[in-house]
This record gives C-alpha cells, structure tokens and sequence, in this order.
C-alpha cells in the first residue's frame, strides 16, 4: 500500500497450485523523467534474466504475465525472516550481498534500498524492485558500498565473463526484446569496465549515491 506504484499481492495458480506473487501492472507505473514511460516491468524482467545468467539466484522469479490490469511483470513472493534487521544487514559481509553489489554494477540499479533486500529464513538474501535498473547512464545508488574500490573475487571475475558471453547469446536477444539497444550495449559495457578494473564500483560525485530514504 505505501509503494509508489502499483504493486499488487496476488496469487497464481496452475494445475492445483497455487503461488503468492507481486503484479505490477504496466498501465500502473509513475511515469519518471528519467526513464521511458511503460518500461519499469521489462527492466525487472531483464534484471531476473541477468540474476539468471550469473547463477547467484540473487532475484526472485519474474516473467511478464497477462493480469487483471493488463500485462505487467509477475514475480514470486517470498516470505521473509521479519526478525532480521534491515538496517544491520545492509551493511554486513553477507555473501549474497557481496554478491548482488556486483549484480547491481551490471544492471545498474538506481534503487538498492535495505527496503529492497529480502532475508529469506534459511539465510539466504534475494533483492526486489529493479524497476530502474539499465539505464543508459550510470545512476548505481545503493546502500551496498562496503566493498567499494576492493578487488573482485575471483568468482565475480568468473561469473562476469560468462554474463560477457552470454550477453551475445540468448540473453542478449531476450534482453532486446525488452530494452533498448543502446541500453543493452550499456550494460555489455559496464560488464567490460568491470572486467578490466577487475574492482568493486565506487560511488561517484556526480550523482547522489546513496537512495532516498534508504529504507
Ligand atoms: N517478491 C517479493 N517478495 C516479498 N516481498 C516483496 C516482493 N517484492 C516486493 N516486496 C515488498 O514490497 C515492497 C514494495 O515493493 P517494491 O519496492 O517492489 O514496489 P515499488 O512500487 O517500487 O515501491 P516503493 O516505491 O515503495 O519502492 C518492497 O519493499 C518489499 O518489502
Ligand atoms: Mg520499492
């Protein structure tokens, strides 16, 4: 209810089973300045087939589906451990963290709020709402800069060149559908930088770094 725009708990349901799902419905988004109007489902989409593509899970299932209010982007709920701390977590070591910091180098996300991170009760950590990710233009801006500027961890570099390679295989093609081809050329691009500095992002002074409110 406090979203901003129209997110909607739904369930979905397929030979007796039955899911519970957040639907946000393309004829429901803000329109921004900064990004094309109609677009915020197909990032979110895009975001979970990078999440795919480097195989750290770092995004719940999303798929552009047909709803009540038209197409829009569907995507799995999942019920979170309420006892952990946002706040605390965002700024710990956890490796799934460590993880989606480098994802959101990739899709350059413009909105990594703790409000963002989900702790699933078993531990592991999954984020939402990548809504303005993929922009042309670098707007990283997140809480997740505690390794800024560190080296990479081989894996990252590992699980980089992959997304590289892949990014000119099915996942680029899928990506297309979905962005546009300067903004998947970006994020070839971005997948480039990270490769040669081989370096967590720091956070620049053009542009504000941190969201707001962060939480
Ligand atoms: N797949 C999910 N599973 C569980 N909780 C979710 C999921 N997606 C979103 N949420 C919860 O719902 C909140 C609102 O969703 P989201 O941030 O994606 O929507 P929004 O329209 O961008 O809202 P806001 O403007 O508040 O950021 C999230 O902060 C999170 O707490
Ligand atoms: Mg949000």
């Amino acid at each position: 209810m406090d979203a901003s725009n129209a997110t909607l708990y739904c369930a979905v349901t397929l030979d007796g089973v039955t899911a519970a799902v957040v639907y946000k419905p393309v004829r429901g988004e803000r329109p921004l300045w900064d990004f094309p109007d109609g677009t915020l489902a197909g990032r979110e989409v895009s975001a979970y087939l990078v999440s795919q593509a480097t195989g750290w899970d770092v995004v719940p299932p999303t798929v552009m589906r047909e709803g009540p209010f038209g197409p829009g982007m569907c995507q799995l709920w999942v019920d979170v451990d309420e006892s952990v701390d946002l706040a605390a977590l965002a700024r710990s070591d956890h490796p799934d963290l460590q993880r989606m910091a480098v994802f959101d180098a990739v899709v350059n996300n413009a909105d990594r709020k703790g409000g963002h991170l989900l702790p699933w009760p078993d531990g592991r950590v999954q984020g939402v709402d990548h809504g303005i990710c993929f922009s042309h233009e670098d707007k990283l801006r997140t809480l997740l800069w505690q390794w800024r500027g560190l080296p990479l961890p081989d894996e990252a570099v590992e699980v980089l060149s992959s997304v590289r390679a892949q990014l000119e295989g099915p996942l680029g093609e899928a990506l297309h559908e979905l962005l546009t081809r300067r903004e998947v050329h970006a994020t070839k691009a971005r997948v480039d930088r990270l490769l040669t500095s081989r370096r967590f992002p720091e956070p620049s002074p053009d542009w504000p770094a941190i969201p707001w409110p962060p939480f």
